[in-house]
């Protein structure tokens, strides 16, 4: 290993401690610190872009960030002095952290949700696998490998993003806390920072971990004072992101939402991996309109490849709310008593009430598709397509 390696090394280290140490004297109420700090920080990015050619770039953007961020420690100096008194209070504060740890633990959870329950999407999923892959395995030569520890999936709603994730958390071997932007922003207002924070701490305790952050754009969006980049709670973000004093530990932050466009480039810059989950094709159509009948046990009185050239636009969620549709329909086809028979009192579960469940017909389908129509429009996904071309290549 070379000296230099080790000065990277400790520079990052160091940087990141300090990045603590701004959060903490913020939440003390101590700005003239975090403001000092602030001036450490970038005189060591300026260090680490010299010593570190191969990713020059991207510190002096972040040393950017951090010059953005200590202007706007000024304008929120007012603020934070109010606040100052109940969060000096220490009481208050352990009780708080106690309340950020239990609720940190609960958002680890595990889904058991299999791949292929989730049709198509091969190249999006064979992407996630190799990535978390190269991520933690170690390579039989001294080489430094581009990072990818930053994913983003965007795509129209109901495309199966989150469900991409519940897939990862019950297929790879990882800690998965299951993160939503709207809820840390709204369980805790004014510290969802901390949240933040504490959140990626306890992922790096409980490594590999997996962090995945639905609706992003919420999380991005509660800004304080509506500057971007300068909310305490984004620039906390950008820092974890950052991965500084992260060390061996692996984390990897896969981030969701349908709206990218609310994401600005600093938020974008750090994910190394945009993956556009798009509409589903033809083929595609078909293994999910199969996947909510016939694999459900229903009988299909039709051909599905044939439903699925006629379903064009159709999301993955708007085809499961066509099949759930037609299911419906075939049971008030095949049950036109039920809503007499549903004042005959008989005790639940007794198994007196019974009902006929029949074959899944085109006329079924043809009275769903007249209720059942797909989200997505033209303009819709031009938009993507155009977000796609500009922000993640084509
Ligand atoms: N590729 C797919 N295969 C099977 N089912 C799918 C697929 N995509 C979506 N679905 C169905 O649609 C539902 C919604 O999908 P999901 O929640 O993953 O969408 P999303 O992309 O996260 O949407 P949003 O952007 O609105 O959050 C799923 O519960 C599933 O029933
Ligand atoms: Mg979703």
């Amino acid at each position: 290993m070379s000296a230099d390696y080790l000065t990277i090394d400790n520079l990052r280290k160091l940087i990141g401690e300090n990045i603590k140490k701004v959060s903490d004297a913020e939440s003390g109420g101590d700005m003239k610190k975090a403001s000092a700090l602030c001036d450490t920080i970038i005189g060591e990015l300026k260090l680490l872009a010299d010593l570190d050619a191969s990713d020059r770039e991207r510190y002096l953007e972040i040393k950017e960030e951090w010059v953005k961020k200590k202007a706007s420690l000024g304008s929120n100096e007012r603020m934070s002095r109010s606040t100052q008194k109940t969060k000096n209070d220490s009481g208050l504060i352990d009780k708080m952290e106690n309340e950020f740890r239990s609720r940190i633990e609960s958002l680890i959870s595990t889904a058991d949700t299999k791949w292929s329950e989730i049709g198509g999407l091969d190249e999006e999923k064979a992407l996630i696998r190799e990535a978390f892959f190269f991520a933690r395995a170690t390579p039989s030569a001294n080489v430094k490998v581009p990072k990818l520890r930053n994913m983003l999936l965007f795509g129209p709603p109901g495309t199966g993003k989150t469900s991409l994730a519940k897939a990862m958390s019950a297929n790879i071997d990882a800690t998965f806390f299951n993160a939503n932007g709207k809820e840390l922003v709204s369980r805790y207002v004014g510290d969802s920072e901390r949240l933040v924070g504490a959140l990626y701490e306890t992922a790096r305790a409980r490594s590999p971990s997996i962090i995945f952050l639905d609706e992003v754009e919420n999380l991005v969006l509660s800004r304080d004072n509506g500057n971007s980049t300068s909310s305490s709670v984004v620039q906390q973000f950008l820092s974890q992101l950052d991965g500084f004093g992260t060390g061996d530990n692996f984390v990897m932050t896969v981030a969701a939402t349908n709206v990218p466009w609310k994401l600005d480039t600093a938020i974008l810059s750090r994910f190394e991996k945009k993956i556009y989950v798009g509409l589903p094709d033809a083929k595609t159509r078909e293994k999910i309109l199969r996947i909510n009948t016939v694999d459900k046990g229903f009988e299909v009185g039709l051909d599905l490849s044939v439903l699925s050239e006629s379903t064009v636009n159709f999301s993955g969620r708007d085809l499961a709310f066509l099949c759930s549709e037609a299911i419906w329909h075939m049971l008030r086809r095949t049950n036109r008593d039920a809503i007499d028979r549903s004042d005959s009192v008989t005790p639940p579960g007794s198994g007196e009430l019974k009902y006929q469940v029949g074959k899944i017909t085109q006329a079924d389908f043809d009275a769903a598709l007249e209720k059942v129509k797909p989200v997505a429009d033209r303009g819709m996904l031009e938009r993507y397509q155009d977000w796609k071309e500009q922000y993640a290549g084509n």
